[in-house]
């Protein structure tokens, strides 16, 4: 009897659970998909491509700087405050400014861990870009605000260091964050100088590749700082299916489900996968665990790739090569082997 139960209690233990995945039969048509994005009706649907347009009247005041400092505190400055920048305690080396994509936040949790992950290597300057009253708005009006933000953002790094100095700055963004990175780098390059690295965490590709194809100049793109890394997680729904970056990874072929993110319902799966990229980035701050295998064509096969290499992937990314690369996870966002 007892030895009956303690087999019984093995198995529960380690029988495998069954994990529902999503088949592509079971995704939402993205036409469909979009117009509950939108908000919109198919019918409508013209309206929404023919009148897009990229705002330039974003006020200042509804954006901030927040500093998370290594003893835990943080400072939050208004760009619209004169004196906003020298209330900024910057040390030498590297700046990393995080920031968020559309509903969220300065303070998210994502962004919390990833300036303490940081701070863990001795990135000492952790700081996010919260401009969250204009990304609580409807899609379509936070998306065309992702330029002025950028541009407002990038004038204030100018009066916050000087030019020399913007080569130290590494800007992470999040969906429609990784856009405003791009105007950041975009409106700095206007200068003649321009910044060091743009990591795009699944670009946001809602009205920025489709349903309208925006040009270069009118999202992130390869020449927006001197290194522009991008992680694709839920690709040709929430997230950017095409490359955009120098360095364009495909983490689990880009999903767009990605593991973990299966066994729940639809829209919760396509939330899901595209949060992905931003633990999984995290995941990799300082590790050379995470490697990347260079993939000639977008194919949703590893056949094509090439096996003779892998680079290392993420935060410590070796960025001798660029291109595609194909990246294997798991549902905690660890390294598989390729
Ligand atoms: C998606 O759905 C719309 C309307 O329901 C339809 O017009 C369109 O052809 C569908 N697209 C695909 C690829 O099935
Ligand atoms: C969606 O649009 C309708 C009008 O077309 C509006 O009444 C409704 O509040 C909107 N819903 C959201 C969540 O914005
Ligand atoms: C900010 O600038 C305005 C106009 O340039 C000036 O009137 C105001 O005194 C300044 N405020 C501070 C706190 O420096
Ligand atoms: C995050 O900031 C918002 C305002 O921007 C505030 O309402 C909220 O309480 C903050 N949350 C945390 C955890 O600090
Ligand atoms: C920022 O600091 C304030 C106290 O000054 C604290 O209440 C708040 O939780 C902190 N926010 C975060 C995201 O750590
Ligand atoms: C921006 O700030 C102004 C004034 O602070 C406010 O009236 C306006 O509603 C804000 N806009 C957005 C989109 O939050
Ligand atoms: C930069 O600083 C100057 C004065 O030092 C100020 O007039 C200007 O408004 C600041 N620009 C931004 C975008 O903060
Ligand atoms: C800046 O702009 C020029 C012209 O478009 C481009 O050639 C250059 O690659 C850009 N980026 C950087 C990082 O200088
Ligand atoms: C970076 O990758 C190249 C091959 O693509 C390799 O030759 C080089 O050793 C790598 N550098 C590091 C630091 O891993």
């Amino acid at each position: 009897m007892k030895f009956t139960l303690v087999i019984l209690i093995f198995l529960i233990i380690h029988s495998e659970l069954p994990t529902v995945t999503l088949s592509l039969e079971s995704l939402p048509n993205v036409t469909n998909f979009l117009c509950d994005l939108f908000n919109v009706t198919i019918d409508t649907m013209d309206d929404v491509v023919k009148t897009f347009s990229f705002q330039s009247n974003v006020n200042a005041a509804n954006i901030s700087v927040i500093q998370y400092k290594e003893n835990g505190e943080n400072v939050t400055v208004s760009l619209s405050d004169n004196d906003s920048t020298s209330l900024i305690e910057l040390k030498s080396g590297k700046i990393v400014f995080m920031i968020h994509g559309w509903r969220a936040a300065g303070n998210v949790s994502w962004i919390v861990d990833m300036a303490k992950a940081f701070q863990n290597i001795g990135v000492t300057n952790t700081l996010a870009v919260d401009w969250s009253p204009i990304a609580q708005e409807n899609y379509i009006a936070a998306a065309a605000d992702t330029k002025d933000v950028g541009r407002l953002f990038g004038n204030w790094l100018l009066n916050l260091t000087d030019t020399n100095n913007l080569k130290n700055i590494h800007l992470v963004g999040h969906s429609l964050g990784a856009h405003v990175s791009g105007f950041t780098g975009k409106i700095l390059n206007e200068t003649g100088a321009s910044i060091g690295r743009i990591s795009g965490l699944d670009p946001a590709g809602p009205l920025f590749e489709f349903p309208i194809e925006q040009s270069e100049s009118n999202r992130l793109s390869p020449t927006d700082a001197k290194l522009v890394d991008t992680y694709h997680t839920n690709k040709g729904f929430l997230g950017f299916r095409t490359p955009c970056a120098q360095q364009d990874f495909y983490v689990n072929n880009g999903g767009p489900i990605q593991p973990g993110c299966g066994n729940i319902n639809v829209i919760t799966a396509i939330t899901c996968s595209h949060e992905y990229s931003h633990i999984f980035f995290t995941k990799t701050i300082g590790s050379d665990n995470y490697l990347g295998k260079k993939c000639k064509y977008l194919l949703d096969t590893w056949l094509t790739c090439n096996n003779n290499g892998a680079i290392i992937v993420g935060e410590n990314i070796n960025d001798t090569e660029h291109g595609q690369f194909y990246v294997k996870a798991d549902e905690n966002a660890d390294p598989l082997a390729i």
